[in-house]
């Protein structure tokens, strides 16, 4: 036994638990990314919901866009022993926190909440580890999404694309129009967003499936996969200059604003828009990514909970499990988010267009086999594979590498993980 677990042990025996001054109250930390301005509103619920149930809020937010950050201060924290109360994980990951035995049991709170009656079962089994309920979902990302400025679209002439043919003629005229057609930033998640939809608006959702998440060394090592990388190096040269490090939201803003035609990016860009103030359909439009009409790539969010001391605090907990899996917070969080609920039975009514179409699509897509887990954003394989072909998206996007070229690297990247 190590000493720190005999201290403990010592002490619980004596009745006096190793618990921080300041975690006696009853308090919940949450560790979580949404900082950006549609994602600081929508966590802004959670924290007015778990307060009026008379639970203090410990804000644990970390900046940087698809979590990198966060994840780097909650593997500081859990190595510590000071784990938040729960911690935006998602995907494969939530198994591999499981397997470092951190993460606490919340079957009591699934049972009174009737759970796996709510959930479909593709989602309930992430939220599981060996069999048991670990962590709660907070919604439904849709990641193949191109989000479009009609008025710039107006100003050159072009029309909204369907294919990556169309696509290109749009952007041509817009940049012919003196402005920007692609607003990305250079950041590798970002890079690896782009490349998921291209790679699934060319050859579809079965050679995604096949190659980004059974990683199958004939799909990779393909002229499918030559064909995406080749769309790849031609959306590059529409990306402006400026693009190195610039932030996904500020990338969002330049579409907003009408700096830039279109971008590339999950549906956490249209809580911008609502944000601002946008409208879907009049002041931008939320389009399937070229080709991937008939595709939908899901990213789910979930807070994983971790094991925590004292009953008061394993009570919050629980709360905090309970107000997440609520209709009402899966309501007012995903209208901020730009997500749609996890759960069954939220009513539709205050919903826009872009999330009804989203909730339709996920209904389609799962019964004619279209709907894929996000590789890039750690819904479809472990974290260090998924690093991995990050690492070769990214160097492609900053480099001179041949789509060839990016293919061996791909290939070999997979498989030294
Ligand atoms: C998360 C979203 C978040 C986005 C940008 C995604 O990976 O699922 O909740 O808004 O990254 O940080």
């Amino acid at each position: 036994m190590k000493l720190k677990h005999i201290a403990q042990a010592t002490l619980a025996a004596a009745g006096l638990m190793l618990v921080p001054l300041s975690a006696m109250a009853t308090e919940v930390e949450v560790l979580h990314y949404w900082t950006s301005g549609g994602e600081a509103k929508s966590a802004a619920e959670l924290k007015k919901l778990m307060e009026a149930k008379g639970v203090s809020w410990k804000d644990f937010a970390v900046a940087g866009g698809g979590g990198e950050n966060a994840m780097t201060a909650l593997k500081a924290r859990v190595i510590a022993g000071s784990a938040p109360t729960a911690a935006q994980i998602k995907g494969p990951s939530i198994q591999e926190w499981g397997k470092e035995g951190v993460l606490a049991n919340i079957d009591a709170a699934a049972k009174d909440g009737k759970w796996d009656a709510s959930l479909p079962k593709v989602v309930s089994d992430v939220m599981k580890y060996k069999g048991h309920y670990v962590a709660v979902p907070v919604n439904v990302h849709r990641v193949n999404w191109l989000w479009v400025n009609p008025e710039v679209l107006k100003k050159a002439g072009a029309t909204a694309p369907t294919n990556f043919d169309e696509f290109f003629v749009a952007a041509d005229k817009i940049k012919k129009a003196g402005l920007i057609a692609i607003a990305h930033g250079g950041q590798p998640w970002q890079d690896a967003t782009v490349f998921e939809s291209v790679v699934l608006g060319t050859g579809g959702a079965a050679f995604y499936q096949k190659a980004l998440v059974q990683l199958d060394s004939a799909s990779l090592n393909s002229p499918t996969m030559i064909k995406a990388f080749d769309t790849l190096a031609k959306i590059k040269t529409y990306i402006d200059k400026d693009a190195a490090g610039r932030d996904w939201n500020l990338a969002t803003a330049m579409v907003i604003n009408g700096k830039a035609g279109m971008q590339f990016m999950g549906d956490w860009a249209k809580g911008e828009f609502s944000a601002a103030g946008k409208q879907p359909g009049k002041d931008y439009l939320c389009l399937p990514a070229p080709g991937t009409e008939k595709a939908f790539t899901f990213n789910i969010d979930s807070l994983a909970m971790f094991n925590v001391k004292g009953a008061d605090q394993q009570k919050a907990q629980l709360t905090l499990a309970n107000a997440v899996m609520s209709p009402e917070f899966q309501e007012v969080f995903n209208l901020n988010k730009g997500s749609i609920p996890a759960r069954a039975g939220v009513s539709r009514a205050k919903f826009d267009s872009c999330a009804l179409k989203s909730m339709d699509d996920m209904d389609a897509t799962s019964k004619s086999g279209g709907l894929v887990p996000s590789m890039a954003h750690g819904m479809a394989i472990d974290s260090a594979k998924a690093g991995a072909i990050q690492d070769v998206v990214a160097r492609f996007m900053n480099s001179t590498m041949t789509s060839q070229a990016a293919v061996q690297a791909l290939v070999k990247a997979v498989k030294a993980k």
